[in-house]
């Protein structure tokens, strides 16, 4: 097990009606609050209301800002951080999916930064002095509501850049299983997809040994592949919710990763795609993720043995480790295919036209220079040109 140093300050107030002390939980760390969302699915649910009626009774005063759309663009970040500092805001309430929370975050970063907020995506530097945030999460994938990371788009440069620090961790999270009904299929499917790449991204390494890590993410990825086809039957299965919202949470607050060496190809390959192309994350990832497991689960083969017997219920006696191992993957993949996530790049509207660019941009490649991608096995663009054919 490699060394680390956790720690995670967000509170998780979980359950039903849960959304109603919102007011309450607030008032300790803000006077005047940004109320930030994205489209009308707040307002068709009655969410939106019941938030403004939770702050107006504790007596919170608020500013709103919407229209965060799915890979949430640096133009609202920058119109966001803007109104924080006309209007003294001293918190941001999210509520939304990981598009809102991403955009609060970067707002949060931003507004008592004296430089252009772009320049922590660009150079990473450590994060200064960061307005507080919290969240109500509508769409249990990303793992943002209680994650050290963000991840916003720049529209012109067609760049999709993280960044990562303790400070934007939401200091509370909401999340009421009831507030997730409203989703449609193919939004399940992606975040079903996105948890699991959490934790895929964290579970295949090179660290010898991390038997605590490697069991607490082969139940939770068996908890939420069990309780996503209860909710491919019954979208309003709140148990299955409670399991899956969970699940999604921890697959993403840095625990399951703890003192193992990380992967993290399949995300950066996936930004690409919705950089261009502006895809859903979880759909590119269905996508890329059993491509990536077929060309290089020979790196460490015995940890994708263990993958198809452990979590996908291959049989694995007296069998040949790679037919072990293909069959994993193809379990997997009909999995995707049952939850009605695509596999294959046309699917997600795509052709063969910016291949090339996609792997170069995912590795900085220029002039014969590249920084090579992933953890488990380092991937050139080549590599990655390979992995997306
Ligand atoms: O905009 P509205 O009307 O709210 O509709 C949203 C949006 O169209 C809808 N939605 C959300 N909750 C709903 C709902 N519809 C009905 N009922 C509800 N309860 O769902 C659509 C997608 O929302 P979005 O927030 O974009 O999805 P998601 O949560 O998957 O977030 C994706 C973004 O997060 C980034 C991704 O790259 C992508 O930009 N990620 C952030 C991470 C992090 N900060 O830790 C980690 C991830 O790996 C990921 O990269
Ligand atoms: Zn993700």
């Amino acid at each position: 097990m490699l060394n680390f140093d956790y720690e995670n300050r967000t509170r998780i107030i979980f359950g039903k009606g849960k959304q109603a002390m919102v007011g309450e939980l607030i008032k300790p760390y803000g006077n005047k609050i940004l109320f930030h969302y994205g489209g009308e699915s707040i307002k068709k649910s009655g969410l939106y209301d019941e938030v403004r009626s939770a702050l107006e009774a504790a007596g919170v005063s608020y500013v709103e800002l919407g229209g965060v759309k799915p890979n949430p663009r640096l133009s609202l970040v920058r119109e966001g951080i803007r109104i924080c500092r006309e209007e003294g805001i001293d918190f941001i309430l999210a509520v939304g999916g990981g598009s809102v929370i991403d955009s609060a975050k970067a707002i949060a970063l931003g507004v008592l930064y004296d430089g252009d907020i772009w320049d922590y995506f660009l150079t990473k530097k450590p994060a200064g002095k960061v307005l507080d945030l919290a969240t109500i999460l509508t769409l249990p994938a990303t793992g943002s509501e209680s994650s050290d990371s963000v991840v916003i788009s720049q529209e012109e440069t067609q760049l999709k850049m993280g960044y990562h620090s303790d400070k934007i961790r939401p200091v509370f999270s909401i999340m009421n299983p009831e507030l997730y009904f409203t989703l449609p299929k193919n939004q399940i499917a992606n975040g079903v997809c996105d948890m699991m790449s959490h934790i895929l991204e964290r579970y295949f390494t090179t660290t010898v040994k991390a038997d605590v890590t490697d069991g607490l993410c082969e139940s939770t990825l068996k908890a939420i592949m069990k309780n996503a086809l209860i909710l491919n039957r019954n979208h309003k299965d709140y148990d299955a919710w409670a399991e899956v919202a969970f699940a999604g949470t921890i697959a993403h607050n840095g625990l399951l990763g703890l003192g193992r060496a990380q992967d993290w190809a399949c995300h950066k390959m996936e930004h690409e795609l919705s950089a261009i192309y502006d895809v859903a994350h979880g759909a590119g990832l269905a996508v890329l993720t059993p491509s990536w497991m077929r060309y290089v689960y020979k790196t460490n083969i015995n940890m994708f043995v263990q993958f198809a017997v452990n979590v996908m219920g291959v049989e694995g006696t007296y069998r040949d480790p790679d037919a072990i191992v293909n069959e994993g993957i193809d379990r997997l993949e009909r999995f995707f295919i049952t939850i009605g996530l695509p596999i294959t790049l046309r699917e997600l509207g795509m052709d063969d036209s910016n291949l090339e660019l996609m792997a170069k941009k995912a590795t900085w490649y220029s002039d014969g220079k590249e920084t090579p991608v992933g953890g488990f096995q380092k991937l050139s663009w080549k590599d990655i040109l390979e992995i997306y054919k």
